[in-house]
C-alpha cells in the first residue's frame, strides 16, 4: 500500500515525531479544536506526540490512515486529513484540519480530493461518509466542492474543546461521485 498522495500543491505522508510542534501550534488553536469532536483545549506538544503515535497502531488496525499534509513549495505543515473508521466495519469517513495560516486557499478541499483519490486507490473504499458541526460553513462547503451531499441527517456530538454537546450534520460522497460530478452539480447551482 503507497503511505502518500501527491496533488498539484500539496503532499500527503504519514506523520513523523519531529511533527509534534508543528501539530501543537495548529491544534492548538482553539478555533482549530472547536470545529474537531476530540481535540482538547489547551492542547500542546505532549499531546501532539501522543496523538502521532497512536497513528501507527491504528493504521496497523485498518481503521485510521491519517496523513500530514505538506505544502510542497516550501515544506511547511499545513495541517492533517485522512480516512477512519469510528468502528470496524463501519464506512470510511474523510476528516481534516488546518492551521490557520493555511486557510481560504482551497487547501482543505485539495487535500480532502487526493485523500479520497488515495482511499479510492488503496483502500478499495466506495461510498464515504463525514460529519461536521452545524456552526462549521466552511468544511460543509469544503465537503460540498469535494463532491460530498448533504445526507440530511442530524445528530449530537460531544466537542471535548467545548465541553458542549453540538448538533452535526451527515454528508456523503457516493461510490460512483467523480470530481466532474461535483464541479458540474456546483455549476449548476450557480
Ligand atoms: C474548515 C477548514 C478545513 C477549511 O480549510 P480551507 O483550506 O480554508 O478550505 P478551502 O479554502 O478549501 O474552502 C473553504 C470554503 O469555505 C468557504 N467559507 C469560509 N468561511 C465560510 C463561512 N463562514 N461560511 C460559509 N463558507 C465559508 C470559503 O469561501 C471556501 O469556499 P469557496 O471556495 O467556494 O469560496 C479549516 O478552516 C479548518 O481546518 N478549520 C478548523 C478545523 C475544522 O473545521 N476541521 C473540519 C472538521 S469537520
Amino acid at each position: 500500500m503507497r503511505l502518500a498522495f501527491d496533488t498539484e500543491r500539496l503532499a500527503g505522508r504519514l506523520f513523523r515525531d519531529a511533527d509534534a510542534a508543528d501539530i501543537a501550534a495548529i491544534a492548538g488553536d482553539v478555533d482549530v479544536a472547536r470545529m474537531t469532536g476530540s481535540i482538547p483545549h489547551p492542547y500542546g506538544v505532549e499531546s501532539a506526540e501522543g496523538w502521532i503515535l497512536t497513528h501507527w497502531g491504528k493504521r496497523r488496525r485498518g481503521v485510521d490512515h491519517t496523513f500530514a499534509v505538506i505544502r510542497k513549495n516550501d515544506g511547511a505543515l499545513v495541517g492533517s486529513a485522512g480516512l477512519f473508521k469510528r468502528r470496524a466495519g463501519s464506512m470510511w469517513e474523510l476528516g481534516y484540519m488546518l492551521g490557520r495560516n493555511f486557510w481560504g486557499r482551497g487547501y482543505a478541499t485539495e487535500a480532502a480530493r487526493g485523500v479520497i483519490a488515495w482511499g479510492r486507490a488503496e483502500l478499495g473504499a466506495e461510498a464515504i461518509t463525514a460529519s461536521v458541526f452545524a456552526d462549521n460553513p466552511a468544511s460543509a462547503r469544503v465537503l460540498e466542492k469535494a463532491g460530498f451531499v448533504s445526507t440530511g441527517e442530524r445528530s449530537v456530538a460531544y466537542c471535548v474543546a467545548r465541553q458542549a454537546p453540538m448538533a452535526m450534520l451527515g454528508h456523503e460522497l457516493a461510490a460512483d461521485a467523480t470530481e466532474a460530478g461535483a464541479a458540474s452539480r456546483l455549476r449548476d447551482a450557480g
